[in-house]
């Protein structure tokens, strides 16, 4: 089996390459370990920058995220007993659009596959070869020769390894734990919420089902924590009145920040969580993923069509300046949001000055909502 692009994982960044490349008339297959319905479920990011939904739209994927996502004009940020709200909208004219990831996904999915798009699951024991001349992807029961190989296999794949980098890394103590409340929204924003007793954030996926997290330990049992005890601990911590239901999900997600340099190895790129990551606080995860392969598209049109190598050149140095800003915000939110179990008076007063400042000077506001709502592509 021959294409010109092999990309290894159906998450955001493989399924949106390989429709990128598809819209150039450039063939690509995705080969992804896990089945369509195991996908297509998996509950994790919420938020789409500004950038990724204009991008969205403009690729014909926007149907869908326009009639059943929920446009954010801001975000609340609280502490010491205090709400706040920062306006995306007169801050920075744009705003925020709360849509699922896993919805995301199974849009890619259903358009890849009524496009003729290959898209394969299920697929084991992923071997990567050739890469510096004759690529091939070689699997349980076949192999796929490839101009390139793009390892867009996420954090736990087997891309990076294939890649001879530095790897930048950066683990804190704590952990979140995620719920999905069938429960309508009682805030129409995200709260924000830093407590003594630990970071919690309100959000939300429709207007019947809440989206909640709590700080916890890095090593929790999700089964430790009761539901009542997860109600009681979110409405201390975020002080205020939350509509209560049952819960459909609850997990714990480890807190890190990790690039690998470079993004490229010969004919293999790197994009996504496989090379980089980040916790989740700035919500930026899925939408770096998005930006990577908004530029790697372009270049492997150019490389594969034209011949012209100065885009796949240029591809991780391009990629690691957004990832760089991308992992400062993330690691300034959760510095300046979560409770350090090791931190002292010092420390704590240091982040409730730096909450201060973000609430209350313009500037400092509108340096965090720039980010949070997304620089715009190419811009960084
Ligand atoms: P993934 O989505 O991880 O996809 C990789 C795919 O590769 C997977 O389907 C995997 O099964 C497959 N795979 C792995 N190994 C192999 C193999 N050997 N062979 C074949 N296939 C393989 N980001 C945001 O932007 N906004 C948010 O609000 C946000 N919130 C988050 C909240 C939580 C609780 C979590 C956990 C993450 C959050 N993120 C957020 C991060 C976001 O989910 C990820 O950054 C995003 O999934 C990255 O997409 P990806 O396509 O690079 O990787
Ligand atoms: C959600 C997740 C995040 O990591 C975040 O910063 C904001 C919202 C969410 O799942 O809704």
């Amino acid at each position: 089996m021959r294409t010109q692009v092999g990309i290894v994982g159906a998450g955001p960044a493989g399924l949106l390459l390989s429709h990128l490349l598809a819209l150039q008339g450039i063939d690509s297959v995705v080969l992804e370990a896990r089945s369509r319905e195991y996908v297509e479920k998996r509950v994790r990011a919420g938020v789409l920058e500004h950038p990724t939904v204009e991008l969205l739209r403009e690729v014909g994927l926007g149907e869908r995220m326009d009639r059943e996502g929920l446009p954010h004009e801001g975000v609340s940020l609280r502490f010491a007993g205090e709400q706040h709200r920062i306006d995306f909208a007169d801050l920075t004219g744009r705003g925020i659009v709360v849509y699922g990831q896993q919805e995301v996904v199974k849009d890619l999915i259903a358009r890849r596959l009524a496009d003729g798009g290959d898209v394969r699951f299920d697929v084991s024991g992923v071997v990567l070869d050739g890469l510096t001349d004759d690529p091939v992807i070689r699997f349980d029961g076949g192999e796929l020769r490839c101009d390139v190989i793009v390892g867009a296999d996420g954090f736990h794949g087997v891309s990076r390894a294939a890649v001879p980098h530095a790897a930048y890394d950066r683990q804190y103590p704590f952990a979140w734990l995620g719920i999905l409340a069938k429960a309508a929204p009682t805030h129409h924003e995200l709260v924000y919420a830093n407590h003594v007793n630990g970071f919690a954030l309100y959000s939300m996926r429709s207007p019947e089902v809440t989206r909640l997290y709590l700080q916890v330990p890095p090593d929790t049992d999700a089964d430790s924590w009761s539901e009542a005890q997860v109600w009681d601990e979110l409405h201390v911590r975020l002080g205020t009145e939350i509509n209560e239901g049952p819960l459909i999900e609850k997990s714990v997600t480890g807190m890190r920040s990790f690039v690998s340099e470079p993004m490229r190895h010969g004919k293999l790129f790197l994009a996504g969580d496989a090379a980089h990551i980040v916790p989740p606080t700035g919500a930026k995860g899925m939408n770096l993923a998005i930006a990577d392969v908004r530029v790697l598209a372009e270049a492997l049109c150019s490389h594969l069509r034209d011949g012209d190598d100065a885009g796949i050149d240029a591809y991780s140095d391009t990629c690691l300046r957004r990832v760089w800003r991308a992992e400062h915000f993330s690691w300034w939110m959760t510095s300046m949001l979560h409770t350090d179990p090791d931190a002292d008076g010092f420390d704590r007063r240091l982040q409730l000055s730096q909450l201060r400042q973000t609430v209350s000077s313009r500037a400092a506001a509108t340096t965090f909502a720039e980010n949070y709502v997304g620089l715009p592509h190419g811009s960084v």
